[in-house]
C-alpha cells in the first residue's frame, strides 16, 4: 500500500467547504430571481441528451471549484486510462473494457477482430431466431426466449427489452428469470412449451448460484418433457467468459457467446450479455444502442468538464454528497418504458461506489456512494414524493423525460407537465405564510388555520436535475446509460476508489453456502451466531410434531 494524499486534503476540497458555507445563506429561489437566464445557462447537451442542472444549489464559482477538484484528482488522465485499456480495476489488475465494446474498431488489432467476429455471430444468431430459422430439437422454431442471469447479467437486458415492445419480433417472447426463488421461472414456464423454448444461461463467471439453480430447473423441465441429453442441448445457449464450464454443463460450443474478463458484470450489456437485446429488438436496434453509447463516450472523452454531461453530473453528485450531506438520490423517469431503470442504476451505482477504502487501501475519510432508488413518474407522485417534498432531509432527484412524444401526444404533455411541476415544487415549496392564507380562506378559525398551515407548508429549496432525451430510441437510451456509467466513473476517480470490483458481494455468497449446509445437514459442524441458529431451529421445529423435509438439492 502506498499512501497518497486523500482528496479531502486537497486545496480544492477545502475551498469547496468554505464556498459551501458562503452559499448556505442563499436558496434556489433566490438564485433564480437574481439571474433570469439561469435555466438557460446551467445546461448542456450532447448525444441526444439535454441536461438541465440549474436546480442545483450552485453558482459559477461552484463549477470552477468542482473543476479544480477534478483537476486535483487527475480526472483527465483517469478518463484516458479508461479508454486506453489501462488496468483501472486495480484490485483485479484488469482494464474496464465496456467502452471498447461500443466501438470495436478503436481497440487494438486482435481485440477489434475478436469483438467484430463475436458481434457478427451474435447478430446472426439473433436474426435467425427472429426469422424463425433457429429451431429446437423437434424442428420447431423457438417462440420463447428465457434469459437466466442475475445482476449485470439480467438488469440491463431486462430494462432495454422492456423499453421497446414495438420492436419485438412477432410471435417471439422474451422472459427474464433472475431470482433463485423457483416461483419466477415456474411462472414463466407455465406460458411456454418445451419444444419451442430456448434458454440463455447468462453468467460471466458461470458459477452464480441463482443462475445455475434456474438452469438446473430448466434442464429438469425439458427432461420431464421427455427430452434426452442431446435434445436438451438444442434448447440452451450461454454467454460467459468461462467457456469450459459452460461446455462441461452441456452447452454446445457453437452456442457459447464469449465475454472478456475485462468487462465488468454491471457494465456488460454491451457485450454478449446483450444477446437477449439483439434477439428481442433486432441486431439493428442493438447497434443503435451501441452507437448512442459510443457518441456519449466521444463526448465524455473530449469535452471540457464545464460542458461535459457525465463529468458535470458526477461532480454535482460529489457536491451533493460530500458538501450538502445528501446521501441518497432518486431517479424518476417520466417514461413508463424506463420503469426498470432505477433497478439497473442501483446496481451500476451502488456496486461500483459502495466502497470505503481508496485504491491504495487507505480508509476514505469522506462519504462515498449514495443510495439510489426511484420509480416511474407519475406513479411515484402517489407514493414516495410526499417524502421528497416534505420529509426531513433532502433527496436530490434526477428527472428523466423525452422531448418528442414517446407515447400519445396528450399523455406525453401530462407527463412533461407533471415532471416539470415536481421539480418546481421541490425547488419552490410553499411557505407557511402562503399556506396560512389558504387555510384562512377556507373559513377555519385562526388556531385551526395556523395548525393546518404548519402541515401544508413545504420547505422547497430541494435540488434536482432534469434530463431530456431528444426522442425515445435505442440510440438515446444507449447515450443515457453511458452517461450514467461515466458519471459513476467520475465519482470513483474523485473519491480515489475502484469502481470495478465488488468484494463485499463475495462475503454474502460464502456465508450463504455455510448457512445452507447448517440448514440441510443436522450434523453440520458449522457454528453460527445465536440469532441465525435460533432462526434455523425455528425452521426445523415441526409445527405439527413431524420433522420438516430437507430442501431438495
Ligand atoms: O452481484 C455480484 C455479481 O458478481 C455482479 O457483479 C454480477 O453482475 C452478478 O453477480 C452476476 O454474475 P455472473 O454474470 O458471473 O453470474
Amino acid at each position: 500500500m502506498t499512501d497518497a494524499a486523500l482528496i479531502d486534503q486537497s486545496p480544492a476540497w477545502q475551498a469547496l467547504l468554505k464556498h459551501h458555507q458562503a452559499l448556505s445563506s442563499t436558496t434556489l429561489e433566490k438564485l433564480f430571481a437574481q439571474n433570469p437566464q439561469r435555466g438557460r445557462q446551467f445546461k448542456a447537451s450532447a448525444a441526444g441528451l439535454y441536461f438541465d442542472y440549474s436546480k442545483n444549489l450552485i453558482n459559477d464559482e461552484t463549477l470552477d471549484l468542482l473543476n479544480e477538484l477534478a483537476n486535483s484528482a487527475h480526472l483527465t488522465g483517469a478518463i484516458e486510462e479508461l479508454f486506453s485499456g489501462a488496468d483501472v480495476n486495480s484490485t483485479e489488475q484488469r482494464p474496464a473494457l465496456h467502452t471498447a465494446l461500443r466501438n470495436p474498431v478503436s481497440g487494438k488489432g486482435e481485440i477489434a477482430t475478436a469483438l467484430t467476429q463475436l458481434r457478427d455471430a451474435m447478430n446472426t444468431f439473433a436474426d435467425r431466431l427472429r426469422q424463425g430459422e433457429e429451431r429446437g430439437a423437434s424442428g420447431k422454431a423457438f417462440r420463447n426466449i428465457i434469459n437466466l442471469g442475475i445482476g449485470g447479467s439480467d438488469l440491463g437486458p431486462r430494462m432495454i427489452v422492456a423499453a421497446f415492445p414495438e420492436l419485438q419480433a412477432e410471435g417471439l417472447h422474451s422472459h427474464f428469470a433472475a431470482n433463485v426463488d423457483s416461483d419466477v421461472l415456474k411462472g414463466i414456464l407455465r406460458q411456454c412449451q418445451p419444444e419451442t423454448t430456448l434458454f440463455l444461461i447468462s453468467s460471466k463467471s458461470f458459477s452464480t448460484l441463482e443462475t445455475l439453480s434456474n438452469a438446473g430447473l430448466a434442464r429438469q423441465w425439458l427432461s420431464d418433457a421427455g427430452f434426452d441429453a442431446a435434445q436438451i442441448a438444442c434448447h440452451f445457449a450461454a454467454m460467459t467468459s468461462q467457456i469450459e464450464k459452460a461446455e462441461a454443463w452441456g452447452i454446445k460450443s457453437e452456442r457459447i457467446f464469449p465475454l472478456d474478463e475485462g468487462v465488468g458484470g454491471r457494465f456488460s450489456l454491451w457485450s454478449s450479455i446483450g444477446l437477449p437485446i439483439a434477439i428481442a429488438l433486432g441486431s439493428q436496434a442493438f447497434q443503435q444502442l451501441l452507437d448512442g453509447a459510443s457518441a456519449m463516450d466521444e463526448h465524455f472523452r473530449h469535452t471540457p468538464f464545464r460542458e461535459n454531461l457525465p463529468a458535470l453530473h458526477g461532480l454535482l453528485s460529489i457536491w451533493s454528497i460530500n458538501f450538502n450531506n445528501h446521501h441518497s438520490r432518486a431517479v424518476l423517469p417520466y417514461i413508463h418504458r424506463l420503469g426498470e431503470l432505477p433497478n439497473y442504476l442501483q446496481q451500476l451505482t451502488m456496486e461500483s461506489l459502495g466502497k470505503r477504502v481508496t485504491k491504495t487501501g487507505q480508509p476514505c475519510t469522506y462519504a462515498t456512494g449514495p443510495v439510489i432508488w426511484g420509480s416511474e413518474g407519475t406513479n411515484g407522485q402517489h407514493s414516495c414524493h410526499q417524502l421528497l417534498l416534505q420529509g426531513i432531509g433532502a433527496v436530490p432527484v434526477d428527472f428523466i423525460a423525452t422531448r418528442k412524444a414517446h407515447c400519445q401526444p396528450l399523455q406525453h404533455q401530462y407527463l412533461l407537465a407533471n415532471c416539470f411541476a415536481q421539480s418546481r415544487a421541490l425547488m419552490l415549496g410553499k411557505s407557511y405564510e402562503q399556506a396560512l392564507v389558504e387555510t384562512l380562506a377556507t373559513g377555519l378559525e385562526q388556531d385551526a388555520a395556523t395548525q393546518l398551515a404548519m402541515h401544508k407548508a413545504i420547505p422547497g429549496n430541494r435540488v434536482s436535475n432534469t434530463l431530456l432525451l431528444e426522442d425515445f430510441s435505442p440510440r438515446t437510451l444507449g447515450a443515457l446509460l453511458a452517461f450514467y456509467e461515466h458519471s459513476v466513473y467520475v465519482q470513483s476517480v474523485i473519491w480515489q476508489i475502484n469502481a470495478f470490483d465488488q468484494w463485499a458481494v463475495e462475503l454474502g455468497k460464502t456465508m450463504s453456502t455455510a448457512v445452507f449446509e447448517a440448514l440441510n445437514q443436522p450434523t453440520s459442524a458449522i457454528e453460527l451466531d445465536s440469532s441465525s441458529q435460533a432462526l434455523i431451529d425455528h425452521i426445523q421445529t415441526p409445527a405439527t410434531g413431524s420433522p420438516q423435509p430437507k430442501a431438495k438439492q
